[in-house]
């Protein structure tokens, strides 16, 4: 059973603007799949489908073998919980009034029956589980109380990381995760997000313009130009003939 199914989905925006056409394709427990396209390909608009944040009419996405959006809202909870977003604007991702030990602890107090397999067994303060997640991100202790504007882009994203991971969710959603870092925090970030994958065994759907990010994270590509997925292959074919030309193209502009 695929944990994300998506079946023939299109989407046409109010201005007639046709975003996704009859895009297909399926995750599996544990993998990690890389969307990769054009600004303007719709990219983001397939995330906000898969969200529930964008309604559609045409095609179909399960999760969990359940219908997106889910129609009950005991099945809404579930699905929050067990999918979660990074997006690129760290800013707007953390209240600046709140220190980062608030913000790391949103979704846990959002769902306080589930138990994190992270933490020992027993009770933990509310520090002590934002420590712990800081921890697991590879930040310092004492960022608890730090606020966001005392942070670079790099530990904003990895606090925004943190956060998205403490429920566990079964898949985590990047959108342009790393766009905004610099290349050396950008493969750390990627380093890190291998390392939670591993640990926490969940899915992770990494969506970005830059196939270079996309091949150094990434087991399985898909390929978007213009609404429609042109090409989908597991990491090793990356150089096969049979890859679709813009592939190639876009091999070509990144000089892999
Ligand atoms: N809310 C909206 N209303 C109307 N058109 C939209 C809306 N959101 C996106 N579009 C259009 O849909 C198409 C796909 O946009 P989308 O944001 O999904 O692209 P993207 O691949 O994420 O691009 P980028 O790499 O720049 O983030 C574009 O032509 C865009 O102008
Ligand atoms: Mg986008």
């Amino acid at each position: 059973m695929s944990l994300l199914k998506v079946e023939q989905l299109s989407k046409v925006y109010t201005n007639n603007i046709a975003a996704l056409q009859g895009v297909s394709f399926q995750i599996e427990r544990g993998e990690i799949v890389g969307i990769v396209g054009e600004s303007g390909s719709g990219k983001s608009t397939l995330t906000k489908l898969i969200l529930g944040l964008e309604s559609y009419k045409q095609g179909c996405i399960t999760f969990n073998e359940q219908q997106i959006p889910p129609k009950k809202r005991a099945d809404v909870r579930a699905y929050r919980k067990n999918i979660q977003m990074v997006f690129q604007d760290t800013n707007s991702a953390l209240n600046p009034k709140l220190p980062i030990g608030k913000s790391l602890l949103e979704p846990l107090n959002n769902f306080t029956d589930f138990t994190p397999s992270y933490l020992p067994p027993g009770k933990h303060t509310n520090r002590e589980k934002a420590e712990r997640l800081l921890e697991m991100v590879g930040l310092e202790k004492v960022m608890v109380d730090r606020y966001p504007d005392e942070l670079s882009g790099g530990q904003k994203q990895r606090v925004c990381i943190a956060r998205a991971i403490s429920i566990e969710p079964a898949l985590l959603v990047c959108d342009e995760a790393t766009a905004s870092l610099d290349v050396s925090v950008q493969v750390r970030i990627l380093e890190l997000l291998k390392t939670l994958q591993r640990n926490l065994q969940m899915s992770i759907l990494f969506i970005s313009h830059d196939i270079r990010t996309v091949t150094n994270l990434c087991d399985i590509i898909l390929v978007m130009k213009n609404g429609c997925l042109v090409d989908h292959f597991q990491l090793s074919d990356l150089y096969a003939p049979e890859r679709h030309s813009y592939t190639k193209a876009l091999l070509q502009a990144a000089m892999l």
